[in-house]
């Protein structure tokens, strides 16, 4: 869909987003959770609870801890429901989303680790789903060049990077649609839309973030702290 479809903020309080938090940050190193890694003084499940709060859509925020931290996860965030995640982000997300009381309407799934997404983008995605969309996802386009390779790594071909997309979160589904998703859920999906497409419904794409960035990677956490450093307006 197109950005201008996208309808104004209402500020309905109708939306529950789930933080999932519980992962070890294994690719990033240093013994600490992931979310409890600091950015710019700050623990990044803080930074990316605050920013979810500011969009005028949100209801309540569901943050899946690590099990061990659950009591400092509430100290850290006490505007939010905490509960203990997972052995996987399915799990998390699947536990986070058992919190949610039936009168919210609108669940949007995010990750603790895309600890500077602009409050802009959530409220995106709440209003596309409140227009009646059954699944949207942020996306940006593919800047590198593709390629498909063989098991000895020789390049097959040269990927159409046009059609291909980068897809983020916070992504955002009638709360019926994502609980009908998880339930079928088998294998683990790194993304909840990839369940939801195979329920067969249909999903939509709003205008992604470069501020939606991942921190995976120790390189990641230096990007996001320069980010910091060049937009003290994102803080
Ligand atoms: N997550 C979670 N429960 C898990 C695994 C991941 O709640 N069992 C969360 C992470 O805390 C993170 C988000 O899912 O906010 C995205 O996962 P990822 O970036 O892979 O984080 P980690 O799993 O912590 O990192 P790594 O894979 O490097 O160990
Ligand atoms: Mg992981």
């Amino acid at each position: 869909m197109d950005s201008r479809d996208v309808p104004a903020p209402t500020g309905r309080r109708d939306v529950a987003v789930l933080v999932p938090a519980a992962g070890l940050g294994l690719r990033l190193g240093g013994g600490t959770p992931k979310a409890l890694r600091e950015l710019a003084g700050e623990p990044l499940l803080v930074h990316a609870c605050r920013r979810v709060a500011q969009a005028p859509s949100v209801a309540m925020i569901v943050v899946a801890a690590p099990p061990a931290e659950v009591d400092a996860v509430r100290a850290l965030v006490p505007g939010a429901t905490v509960v203990p995640g997972g052995a996987t982000r399915q799990e998390s997300v699947a536990a986070a989303l058992s919190a949610v009381p039936a009168t919210i309407d609108i669940v949007l799934v995010h990750d603790a680790a895309r600890a500077l997404t602009p409050p802009d983008l959530v409220e995106a995605v709440a209003a596309a789903v409140r227009s009646g969309l059954p699944a949207v996802v942020p996306a940006l386009p593919v800047v590198d060049t593709v390629k498909r390779v063989d098991t000895a790594d020789r390049v097959l071909e040269t990927v159409d990077r046009t059609p291909l997309r980068i897809i983020q979160t916070p992504q955002g589904f009638p709360r019926q649609t994502l609980l009908a998703a998880h339930a079928q859920a088998t294998d683990d999906h790194t993304d909840d839309a990839g369940l939801v497409e195979r329920l067969g419904h249909q999903v939509h794409t709003v205008p992604g973030s470069d501020l939606a960035l991942k921190i995976t990677r120790p390189l990641d956490l230096l990007i996001a702290t320069a980010l910091l450093t060049a937009h003290p307006e994102v803080r």
